[in-house]
């Protein structure tokens, strides 16, 4: 396996203080080639006109699911409410669920005390200044391959569980009463992650608990990346983050109500996400991809930044164990669909990953058996 590095390769430049300056060109690390560029929205040949109009629905919107309906008396709006969450896994892998149980104020709560941490002084926020061997704390970059092309975003990074990686020393000590507005935030979220994976179980035709029994039963993983996009001058020429899939089991993301940024991928098109008021958006991570045998998939995202407003997010992550295999479920494999995945465990992948930084989906691909690599 491959040995975790010690250090960045260059220093760090906070993203934050680069937009604090004043320049009005951004230097050209942050400059993406142009196919990746946030206007360039089509994958296929450029004369792909339908993928065009496509691209240029701006009232499209990735499913919003109330989930008060799962605890109905009715059954018909139990059914369809899971059959809505069925639908939207297999067809965006993406999804908006509101009346989900965690309170408003809570959420409110801890995105005040997020953007409070972003705003104190860098001297603050470097004494939690992290490194690539855990990524725990405040980050500037993903991957740690020298002369690569970066996001225009700072970050703060921290494990939630297992307990032994919980780590408060870690998690910063202000604002006042972070760790608590943390602490009761996860507790909160956990919940909500639990009956989210009784309902993908469900709808997969698996019994109620399998999927938190692959996860590893109560040793799950969690932890929680808060992303903060500064003001960009140019915002044309650059990404928030870059496309990717989650490498984890399933996200739940809590979305600055301002400002719009994070777009998903369908078909030939990127969708920008239309946050509906204290909802949470849901997203299938590749290891719930290769629990299903590719049922559900994860789908490829990324954030676009603009030049008159800041943006932040709370990424929860919701992980399996980290040292089990993971591979598809047996008892969705069929003669017609036999398994899609050797099995690998959620460490191995993890630092995989973290070598090279946000890759589309080239490293869920490179799992399928015969394994590449490369
Ligand atoms: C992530 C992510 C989206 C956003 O943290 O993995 O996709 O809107 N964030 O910040
Ligand atoms: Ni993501």
């Amino acid at each position: 396996m491959m040995n975790s590095p010690k250090d960045w390769p260059e220093p760090i430049v906070r993203v934050q203080s680069l937009s604090e300056s004043g320049i009005s060109s951004i230097p050209d690390r942050y400059i993406k080639p142009p196919t990746e560029r946030p206007s360039f929205h089509v994958f296929g040949s450029s004369q792909d006109t339908a993928a065009v109009a496509e691209a240029d629905n701006s009232n499209a919107n990735i499913p919003v699911i109330d989930l008060s309906g799962l605890e109905s008396e009715d059954s018909q709006l139990r059914a369809a409410t899971l059959s809505r969450v069925s639908e939207s896994c297999r067809e965006w892998g993406f999804f908006q669920v509101v009346n989900h149980g965690v309170s408003p104020q809570l959420m409110d709560r801890a995105l005040e005390m997020w953007r409070g941490f972003f705003h104190l002084p860098a001297q603050a926020k470097q004494l939690y200044a992290n490194s690539p061997k855990t990524y725990e704390g405040y980050g500037s970059r993903l991957g740690v391959e020298k002369g690569a092309i970066l996001d225009w975003s700072d970050y703060y990074f921290l494990h939630y569980l297992p307990l032994s990686l919980k780590d408060y020393s870690k998690w910063p000590h202000l604002p006042t009463n972070c760790r608590e507005v943390i602490d009761e935030y996860g507790k909160e979220v956990l919940k909500l992650c639990g009956r989210l994976l009784k309902v993908l179980s469900v709808n997969l035709g698996l019994r109620e608990e399998f999927l938190q029994n692959a996860f590893g039963g109560e040793d799950i993983g969690a932890c929680m990346r808060v992303n903060f996009y500064p003001k960009c001058p140019q915002p044309e020429l650059t990404l928030g983050l870059s496309s990717h899939s989650d490498p984890g089991g399933m996200t739940l993301l809590l979305p600055d109500h301002q400002v719009t940024g994070l777009q998903v991928r369908k078909a030939n098109s990127w969708i920008t996400v239309k946050p509906a008021p204290h909802a949470f958006i849901v997203n299938i991570g590749d290891q719930i991809q290769v629990l299903s045998n590719a049922i559900y998939k994860s789908v490829e995202h990324r954030v676009v930044v603009n030049s008159g407003r800041e943006r932040l997010s709370m990424a929860f992550f919701y992980n399996p164990k980290s040292d089990i295999p993971i591979e598809p479920a047996k008892e969705l494999l069929t003669p017609e669909r036999p398994s899609l995945y050797t099995p690998m465990t959620f460490d191995e992948y993890r630092l995989f990953i973290r070598l090279r930084g946000p890759q589309g989906k080239s490293q869920v691909e490179s799992l399928k058996s015969p394994r590449r690599l490369s």
